[in-house]
């Protein structure tokens, strides 16, 4: 059995399942380009795209090429390095729902391992739609890739299930073929630099942690938005739903990461056990608590903007939503009583993804207060995107005579620190998986605990069709039923502006 270290293997394969589709080309390969680039990558080192379209090696790294040009920036190439790097790439036409297909897969592999040298260490990569990470896994065991000699790894893409019977299924499959800490569920929103920057924040600094309690703390607001629409992704959208595609998974991650306890070490099992403990003390949602704390929408046309149910793809009558905004409660001893609010959408004002981290008021106001802000509420603005970086905003005199305060806003971009990686989030989990650590990666338990929560919400909504679907005009900031969710507990929500320090409810987008 492979013993896993924590460095880049000295030889390895990944092999890339749908190296034919949209995620392989314009997040995958530049991703691995520059891992390349940086020599990040195993001394003995191939990259087999499998697909059922039609091409030879020669026209594979063609068009990997063309794809290279369109989605790398100037500087990022390099000539005499992308040669080398198409060098590394080979293809072999199957279909992967094919069982048979798998056995000429085995030989490709056996002899590209007598070429190379490569000691059937293989990363096997399903960037494939959901329908066939089943079948995939159970191929490749029969077909004997899976076992000894040799380390044998898989990533899987989002989304990991459908609801949590889904699955605990894909987790039995997964975990019959490889052992735990070799499935590698992606979701690259935890390799965003700025995401995990949450981490540094919060435990690497003493003056936070103190005040990042229930007795400090009023409430949390996440937000994570969209300009776009559906696009041409309406097909899949359908099917899935604002609820699965964001909440169940990027809003979840973002949440753990601002509720958990500092891990013991930052490695695999300390850093996914308090995940899964935020996940364990999520107060459980009821048919009553789906009705009245998680609010669904859809967007309608609005000027030239289709509704909607006009894009390609969507039924005229589909009740899928396309926002979602929820409170949600962690019953511990840290957060007890305190909201998080959390909020995504298609088609808003602006794309911004940011939380917002908002301090009680001081007992007493000393002090006349000016402005929009009044009374006086500190705050802590993290932002994930665009304009990465982090604002405290706090109150402070007005120049001049009297005493009135206004906020402030003491900010910090990322961009100011000059040498921004190169690297995305892509490149940056790829390599964690090549170095066998899957601290960054969803676990098994932990995607069905998120599941678990969200079940009653999307049996709800399933046995009864009619619960509400609030529409919203395309451009504005979701249905009125998401104001009146955190206005009935006193709060709002802070739409934000582009300009991280404006995050402001009147603010010019
Ligand atoms: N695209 C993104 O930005 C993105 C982001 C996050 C997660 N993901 C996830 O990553 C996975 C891949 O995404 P994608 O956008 O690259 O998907 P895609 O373009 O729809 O599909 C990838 C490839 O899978 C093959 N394929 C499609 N249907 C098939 C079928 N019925 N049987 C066998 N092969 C089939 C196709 O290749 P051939 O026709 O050549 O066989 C296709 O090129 C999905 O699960 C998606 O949810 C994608």
């Amino acid at each position: 059995m492979e013993e896993l270290t924590m460095s880049i293997p000295q030889s390895m394969f990944l092999v890339i399942f749908g190296a034919s589709g949209d995620l392989c080309k314009r997040k995958l390969m530049p991703a691995l380009y520059l891992l390349y680039r940086e020599k990040r990558v195993p001394a003995t080192f191939a990259i087999l795209g499998v697909a059922r379209t039609s091409y030879s090696d020669a026209s594979f790294r063609e068009n990997i090429r063309t794809e290279l040009i369109r989605y790398l920036s100037e500087d990022q190439m390099d000539e005499g390095i992308m040669r080398e790097f198409l060098g590394c790439l080979y293809y072999q036409p199957m279909n992967p729902a094919r069982e048979e297909d798998y056995t000429t897969l085995k030989k490709r592999l056996d002899e590209m391992d007598k070429d190379l040298n490569n000691r059937s260490n293989y990363l096997f990569y399903l960037a494939v739609p959901p329908a066939l990470y089943e079948i995939i896994p159970q191929f490749l065991k029969k077909a004997r890739l899976t076992g000894s000699p040799g380390m044998k790894r898989v990533v899987v893409e989002k989304p990991f299930g459908y609801d949590l019977q889904s699955a605990g299924n894909l987790n039995k499959i997964y975990t019959s073929v490889f052992q735990e800490d070799r499935i590698f569920r992606i979701d690259h929103f935890l390799g965003k630099e700025t995401v995990l920057n949450i981490l540094a924040f919060r435990f690497a600094n003493s003056i936070f942690e103190p005040l990042w309690n229930r007795n400090y703390i009023d409430y949390v607001e996440i937000t994570a938005v969209e300009k776009l629409g559906v696009e041409r992704r309406a097909g899949f959208f359908e099917q899935t739903g604002t609820l699965r595609d964001m909440v169940q998974n990027h809003l979840m991650q973002l949440l753990a990461l601002i509720a958990m306890e500092p891990p013991r070490q930052f490695e695999a099992t300390s850093f996914r056990d308090e995940v899964s403990k935020v996940y364990r003390s999520l107060r459980p949602l009821t048919e009553e608590t789906a009705k009245s704390m998680v609010i669904r929408g859809q967007y309608t046309g609005a000027d030239d903007i289709k509704g909607y149910r006009e894009e390609e793809s969507v039924a005229p009558d589909s009740r899928t939503e396309t926002f979602v905004a929820m409170k949600v409660f962690v019953d511990n001893w840290r957060w007890s009583g305190i909201p998080f609010f959390l909020r995504t959408g298609k088609r808003m004002p602006t794309k911004v993804t940011e939380i917002i981290i908002h301090f009680k008021q001081t007992p007493y106001h000393l002090f006349e207060c000016t402005g929009t802000h009044c009374p006086v509420t500190d705050s802590l603005v993290i932002r994930i995107q665009p304009e990465e970086g982090i604002a405290l905003r706090f109150a402070l005199k007005v120049p001049g005579s009297g005493f009135e305060v206004n906020m402030t806003d003491m900010d910090f971009s990322y961009a100011s620190l000059g040498q921004l990686p190169v690297m995305d989030a892509y490149s940056r989990l790829i390599e964690d998986c090549f170095a066998g650590d899957s601290t960054l990666f969803s676990r098994g338990d932990t995607v069905e605990d998120s599941w678990t929560f969200f079940m009653p919400v999307l049996d709800y909504w399933q046995r009864h069709p009619e619960a509400p679907l609030y529409s919203y005009p395309a451009g504005t900031w979701g249905p009125p039923e998401a104001d009146r969710l955190v206005h009935e507990a006193g709060f709002e929500w802070s739409n934000p502006c582009k300009n991280l320090t404006k995050t402001d409810k009147y603010c010019e987008l």
